[in-house]
């Protein structure tokens, strides 16, 4: 894996993980990877994030981990310490892009507009996060950019649920989208890892809607 756009084809969806306590971080990862999903993006929102990188990099090898709301040079530093396979965060602005190419990891920049489209495009990246995706315009703002901007492709994220995914996968310029649906808060908390592994099994299976 070498490219953000490498990142678009681990699965449809990349589940989007935001851990209190990093050692949920390894029974979820596992839980995930048994429903079908070999991919995990944890946060960087709270302070076990890093932890909890470091200990899914180092004890379950099948899953990539990559590191998200990543929003300072500094952090991307250190998820690339931790282990992270890459990088996801929820702007751009130049000292970010700057910082997370600078770690040689694949990584999606996030944009919601055409201009931050750009901006990252002519840097010679082609695959982005879209986010907040429902915020942003959803699925029709997305198949309006695809016209101008055919070379771009996007993981929608922020909004996104099991029902509007397979809108989103159906549109030409979706690679895979993200959520937090699939670790909700409970589940983590009463560690409930079955319930996690069954909406990794549904999100595995998700595909592009028929018309
Ligand atoms: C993200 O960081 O990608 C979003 O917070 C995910 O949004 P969601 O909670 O609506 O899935």
């Amino acid at each position: 894996m070498t490219t953000g756009s490498d990142v678009l084809e681990l699965a449809p969806v990349i589940p989007v993980v935001v851990v209190e306590d990093a050692d949920q971080a390894v029974p979820l990862a596992r839980a995930l990877h048994r429903g079908g999903l070999g991919v995990l993006e944890l946060t960087l929102r709270t302070p076990a994030g890093l932890a909890a990188i470091e200990r899914v990099a180092a004890e379950v090898p099948d899953v990539v981990v990559g590191a998200g709301t990543v929003t300072t040079p500094e952090q991307a530093e250190r998820a690339v310490k931790a282990g992270a396979a890459f990088l996801v965060t929820p702007g751009c602005t130049d000292r970010l892009l700057d910082g997370v190419a600078g770690t040689g990891l694949p990584f999606l920049p996030g944009v919601s507009t055409v201009s931050e489209a750009l901006r990252v495009a002519e840097r010679g990246l082609s695959a982005l996060k879209f986010f907040p995706a429902e915020a942003s315009g959803g699925v029709d703002y997305l198949r309006s950019i695809a016209g101008p901007l055919p070379a771009l492709r996007f993981c929608p994220t922020g909004g996104i649920t099991p029902d509007n995914a397979p809108r989103y996968l159906a549109l030409a310029n979706v690679g895979c989208v993200g959520g937090t649906w699939l670790t909700p808060k409970e589940a983590l908390a009463a560690g409930d890892y079955a319930r996690i592994e069954g909406l990794a099994e549904q999100a595995a299976a998700l595909g592009p809607a028929a018309d």
